[in-house]
């Protein structure tokens, strides 16, 4: 008898470690964590975790042995900066990875004849606003608009949006009869804050690193201009955000792709909250001319009616009471205890 069981991918990243975490809240017992990194302590014994690459077939094809997998979280991925400095590499894990799980997923959907819940985290990188007048013109971009990435990273991610998309209602079209194959579910989150984590390789990165930096009395340099506005998001939203798509009844959806935000704000209205709670922070501006070309292409707010609309998502946290309930309360106490 195979054991029954979530799998996490990327789950030593900043996203898993909080799902992890809210899974284990949801009372869920069996969770099998897959990354090249190992699990942090605190998690020692309450996963079964494979320290190993997602790219080894043979990792995969013995974990489908020993695990009868209903849903998966395939958080791992190489983010937008770090995707740019090796993009065939990131092309590799970021869809090449992406494909290996969605075939084994739609696999063992037709082995248990129940689909498997594919659950894909993507990104404000899939979108690519041409200019800044378009950007200031379009600020609550919906799904379908301006879908021009100009990152490896938001290739990565609109073409696994697409091909989540082909794997649950069109993979294997021609055959006689179509088997059951998986669900797939995906979220376009904007910039993450965690107060527990930092992100890394990420362009959205200047809004958490400020604010760390200023918890731990360090000085910051932001690679983008004052002026440059993106959505952010706090960490429990996210998490929560994945909980309610992954749980929300199919017949309700009418995408599979779905927008999510909180508040959006400039990088400068980011700094003057970090002030707030910390009137020492030491925060100068050095923008980046690439990296910032990257956060102009992003667009300045994401319209996520239809979330709101088909499975009722509302974030918890908004601008301030994700600074002032959440992030900094336990920043503080993080850097405090270190
Ligand atoms: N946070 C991601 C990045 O900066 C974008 O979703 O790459």
């Amino acid at each position: 008898m195979r054991k029954k069981g979530i799998l996490i991918t990327g789950a030593a990243g900043e996203i898993g470690d909080s799902l992890i975490r809210g899974l284990m809240d949801d009372g869920e017992s069996s969770i099998v964590t897959l990354d090249l990194k190992p699990l942090a302590q605190e998690y020692k014994g309450k996963t079964t975790h494979i320290q190993g690459d997602l790219m080894d077939h043979a990792l995969l094809s013995r974990l489908v042995s020993e695990y009868e997998i209903g849903t998966i979280f395939h958080l791992a991925a190489l983010l937008s900066t770090r995707a740019e400095f090796t993009p065939e590499m990131a092309h590799q894990v970021n869809v090449e990875g992406t494909l290996g799980l969605l075939k084994l997923a739609s696999e063992q959907s037709e082995w248990r004849g129940e689909p498997v819940l594919f659950m894909f985290p993507s990104s404000i990188a899939a979108y690519g606003m041409p200019n800044l007048q378009v950007k200031a013109q379009f600020s609550r971009v919906r799904e379908w608009e301006w879908n021009y990435p100009t990152t490896m990273y938001g290739c990565n991610k609109l073409y696994c949006e697409m091909l989540g998309i082909y794997f649950s209602q069109h993979y294997r079209q021609l055959a006689a009869e179509r088997p059951i194959t998986l669900d797939f579910r995906g979220l376009r989150f904007p910039g993450l804050v965690s107060a527990f984590t930092l992100p890394s390789g990420g362009t959205s990165d200047y809004g958490p690193e400020m604010l760390h930096a200023a918890a731990k009395g360090e000085p910051y340099a932001c690679f983008v201009r004052e002026d440059t506005c993106i959505p952010f998001m706090a960490m429990p939203d996210a998490v929560k955000s994945l909980r309610m798509l992954a749980r929300a009844p199919a017949a309700n959806l009418t995408r599979r792709v779905y927008n999510v935000t909180s508040f959006s704000l400039s990088a400068a209205e980011f700094r003057d909250q970090v002030c707030q709670y910390f009137p020492d922070a030491r925060i100068t501006f050095k923008p980046d001319i690439k990296r910032q070309g990257i956060v102009d292409s992003w667009p300045a707010g994401l319209n996520d009616n239809d979330a709101r609309r088909d499975w009722g998502w509302k974030p918890d946290f908004d601008l301030e009471r994700a600074f002032g309930e959440y992030l900094v309360p336990n920043i503080t106490n993080r850097y405090r205890s270190e």
